[in-house]
């Protein structure tokens, strides 16, 4: 039976992968890169190097390592910005109210995010002492869709991958969670998330019994 859950943040937790999207689409701008919604999904939970090597991909563009991480700190800073004034009012539905059946169920709750903001969202939206463990993505050496991520979030919370869930809104979080051994949600599109064992088109519409059962 199910004994942890894993969720992803940004589109599972709260709306960052949209701030994610902006900010993204501001930077292609600027480096006259067409960049789309349809484009960005695929760069959901790729963490921040590489999710710029896409952009500069779609643009048929190179930089040096020098180049490339200044338009990382720029994209950063614009993020940052972006979500500066997030508060607990910007916790998605659902969220609280999953959060505590699981405590009653004394299930053990992580998080497994690929951003290096996570900790300060967390701490905005009031949910920086809601999850026993989370991971710190800088120590990660393989990014989504390497199931690393998960795997040290279920070792840390001491639970066999088997019985463990994973929440995802993004493709390569969907085949991350899948590819560690656990129970794959999928947050969002049917057709992008369909490695997922159940999907849900918002967190507010996860059906727990199904999930947990
Ligand atoms: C998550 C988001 C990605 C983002 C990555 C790195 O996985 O889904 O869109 O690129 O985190 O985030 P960071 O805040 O470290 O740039
Ligand atoms: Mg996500």
């Amino acid at each position: 039976h199910i004994q942890a859950v894993i969720f992803d943040l940004d589109g599972v937790i709260c709306d960052t992968a949209h701030f994610h999207f902006i900010a993204w689409k501001r930077l292609a701008d600027h480096l006259g890169i067409a960049f789309s919604e349809t484009d960005n999904e695929q760069m959901k939970g790729v963490d921040r190097l590489n999710s710029l090597e896409m952009i500069l991909k779609l643009g048929g563009q190179q930089r040096s390592a020098a180049e490339k991480q200044a338009l990382c700190d720029r994209k950063n800073a614009d993020y940052q910005t972006l979500i500066a004034e997030m508060s607990p009012a910007d916790v998605f539905p659902g969220v609280q109210d999953i959060l505590a059946t699981l405590k009653v169920r004394d299930i053990s709750v992580g998080v497994a995010s690929a951003s290096k903001n996570a900790p300060a969202i967390l701490q905005r939206l009031g949910l920086d002492r809601a999850f026993a463990y989370v991971a710190d993505s800088s120590l990660i050496k393989n990014n989504k869709p390497d199931p690393e991520i998960f795997l040290t979030v279920a070792a840390a919370l001491e639970v066999a991958p088997a019985h463990c869930v994973g929440i995802e809104d993004a493709a390569a979080g969907v085949t991350a969670i899948k590819a560690a051994g656990m129970r794959a949600i999928g947050i969002g599109d049917a057709e992008v998330l369909h490695q997922a064992d159940m999907i849900f088109p918002t967190t507010d519409k996860i059906d727990l019994i199904r999930m947990l059962s």
